[in-house]
């Protein structure tokens, strides 16, 4: 059977972070499954390199937007490599296939009559390349999905018939209730049809890092719209409109994405499929989101966890292990160092690797590591039962993408194992002379930890590939299908010593993520409030001065440092300065400031200053000014207060 099994394509204005390692773990694992189960599987991921974002963020970096993109290409690209990703393509939107497909795709849905030219006038963000109705905005002006805010843009623009296909979708939802993966998440999905949906703008004139129109339609005016192009690399990537060699995979088994992309896969992608006249994936799998320290992770904060980091200090394995198991598949997951060592001390270094090392140690005791399993049946028929329970379990949390239930399940033979060991005390008959129960009891260990072994091996494939070399065989289609479907057991072998393969972790091998600045009153926890970023535990008294404000009152207000990058006069104002102000974030925070008495604006470049960085956006002379600046003012003048120090840009105040 073939499989085909994608990742979302990655923006490349940033390096991978946890989220993106987390989404590629799982569908690895999923094409090494398939691969196990004798599947012909095809597994793709890559990169998204067009649109406005990128190429403001390869402006940001003084590069030309196409090395810009080269160079954060490969460092996905190495990544995986260096994570030993199993995938057969990485994709890039810039690739001349991928574009002449996508303009294929165009003209093809422009000859249905399903693409027709107008006006488009929305509110547009730029981070999200999306516009909203205003009926979405938040408080008018920023955008529901990144708070940041929109711009009003009015352009020329070809359209896609969407509304057409409102029917076929609900339609799509109600017969395949597995379409969307967890199912809890269809429900969202099914509601933003039903309330209608208006056409889609699939071309961009305002800027041009894009695929350009078909030669066909001439109109060199407009680009696609980068998610008609990102999601086109789902077909182009297997010859779509160039040869079909690789259309046999097609439609895809399962497209894993996070659920904040969930809507372009559930809704647009199927749309777009319908009006080619494809075949429809069968599964789009959204997961949730990762945090940190029970914190959103961000630039800004500093709190980003570097999967290559973790992998260096813990092993990417172990992190694979982790994040499969930490999560139910569709719910948001917590990284933090405690529970991932906890996880590697309990589950990995004493369910598994002992269980190993103390077979090991008996056979070269008792039988000078030969391992027979000629009397497992007779002494452990239960234990085999139990286990075969078990393997006959295994497949379908796998193909409901529940990597933590397929986990626990699994782990469970390892209990059996130990089980075993302890209440048949293998030692004991040894002395008691029965010579065969206690090498039955050792053989059985040996065959769950084979049987373990090949189906851990998606989720594990290195580690578990010492294990099989331990119990002298091969982790392939073929143990497959005669240990694990065939219910064999292993032949005579002799068991070879392995290096601990699961280290217990005493200490976080990693520094800790910065503390975050407390925000005391939404993160109160029973009425008692977290710790402040002196590391004290703050109590909270209340006074009856009026004047006086609480401390929780006082972290509500955002405070960090800032570095100006370029500052210029605001014509015809006495008092304005527009600064550029970076906090460490994805972009520059625009400040107007009145300090233009004071300060001139060439002056101020590169200098640091305090920022207040959660106000409300408002609006001074026709501009937007996103955040103030901290300053003293009294009869000699005004200063700005500035840290006595330099300190990196975003570093908390308080
Ligand atoms: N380029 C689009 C996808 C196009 S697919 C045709 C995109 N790229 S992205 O780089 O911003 O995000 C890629 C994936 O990473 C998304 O599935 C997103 O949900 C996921 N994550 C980003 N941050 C995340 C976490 N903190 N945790 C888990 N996944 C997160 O969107």
């Amino acid at each position: 059977m073939n499989k085909y099994i994608t990742t979302p394509i990655y923006y490349v204005n940033g390096e991978a972070h946890i989220g993106h390692a987390y989404t590629t773990f799982i569908a690895d694992t999923m094409a090494r499954y398939e691969r196990l189960k004798g599947n012909d599987t095809y597994f793709l991921t890559g990169t998204d390199e067009h649109g406005q974002k990128i190429e403001e963020s390869a402006q940001k970096s003084g590069k030309p937007t196409q090395e810009f993109a080269d160079e954060i290409s490969a460092s996905f690209k190495n990544l995986w490599d260096e994570f030993d990703i199993s995938y057969d393509q990485f994709i890039r939107t810039t690739d001349a296939d991928h574009k002449m497909g996508v303009q294929k795709a165009f003209e093809a849905m422009y000859a249905k009559g399903d693409i027709y030219k107008d006006f488009y006038e929305g509110h547009y963000c730029v981070s999200c390349e999306t516009f909203f109705p205003e009926t979405q905005l938040v408080d008018g002006e920023f955008c529901p999905d990144c708070g940041r805010a929109t711009s009003i843009v009015k352009e020329e623009s070809y359209f896609f018939k969407l509304s057409k296909y409102e029917d076929r979708l609900l339609k799509l939802y109600e017969e395949n209730p597995d379409f969307i993966l967890p199912r809890s998440r269809a429900n969202e999905v099914i509601n933003f049809v039903k309330g209608g949906l208006r056409d889609l703008s699939v071309t961009r004139t305002s800027f041009s890092w894009g695929v350009g129109m078909p030669k066909s339609l001439n109109d060199d005016k407009h680009v696609m719209y980068v998610w008609l192009d990102a999601l086109m690399n789902y077909i182009t990537a297997l010859g779509y409109g160039k040869d079909d060699a690789n259309m046999k995979y097609w439609p895809a088994s399962v497209h894993f994405v996070g659920k904040d992309i969930l809507r372009f896969h559930a809704i647009y992608w199927p749309a777009f499929l319908m009006s080619l006249d494809m075949p429809l994936p069968k599964h789009i799998g959204a997961h949730g989101w990762w945090t940190r320290d029970g914190e959103k992770m961000s630039k800004s904060k500093g709190n980003v966890v570097s999967p290559k980091e973790v992998a260096d200090a813990y092993g990417v394995e172990n992190l694979r292990y982790f994040m499969l198991r930490e999560v139910p598949f569709g719910q948001d997951g917590d990284f933090s160092q405690r529970a991932f060592i906890d996880r590697i001390n309990s589950e990995l270094s004493n369910d598994l690797g002992n269980l190993l090392n103390r077979i090991i140690g008996m056979s070269g005791k008792y039988s000078d590591f030969k391992i027979d399993s000629v009397d497992v049946e007779k002494y452990h028929a239960k234990e085999l039962d139990a286990m075969n329970e078990v393997l006959g379990n295994l497949d379908g949390f796998m193909q409901n993408l529940q990597t933590h239930r397929y986990l626990d399940e699994l782990w469970k033979l390892f209990a059996i194992g130990n089980g075993a060991i302890t209440g048949y005390e293998p030692w004991v008959k040894m002395k008691e002379g029965k010579v065969d129960e206690a090498l039955a009891t050792v053989a059985l260990v040996a065959n769950i930890l084979a049987k373990a072994s090949i189906m851990l091996s998606p989720i594990m494939p290195k580690t578990t590939n010492i294990i099989a070399d331990a119990l002298d065989f091969e982790i392939n289609n073929n143990s497959y299908k005669e240990l694990v479907i065939g219910k064999k057991l292993l032949k005579l072998f002799n068991i070879k010593k392995v290096p601990p393969l699961f280290p217990r972790v005493e200490e976080p091998l990693m520094s800790e993520a910065p503390v975050a600045q407390p925000n005391a009153p939404k993160d109160k926890v029973n009425g008692k409030a977290r710790e402040s970023a002196l590391g004290q535990e703050i109590e909270e008294e209340k006074k009856e001065d009026d004047n006086l404000i609480e401390i929780g009152q006082f972290f509500e207000t955002s405070l960090k440092i800032g570095i100006v990058i370029e500052a210029e006069e605001v014509p015809k104002s006495k008092k304005l300065l527009k600064l550029q102000v970076d906090l460490g974030e994805d972009k520059p925070r625009q400040v107007v400031a009145g300090i233009k008495e004071f300060y001139s604006a060439q002056s101020l470049v590169g200098s640091q200053v305090c920022v207040v960085a959660n106000l409300k956006p408002a609006k001074l002379m026709g501009m937007m000014s996103e955040g103030m600046l901290l300053a003293a003012k009294d009869e000699d003048g005004l200063c700005l207060v500035r840290p006595e120090k330099p300190k990196k840009a975003g570093t908390p105040i308080g």
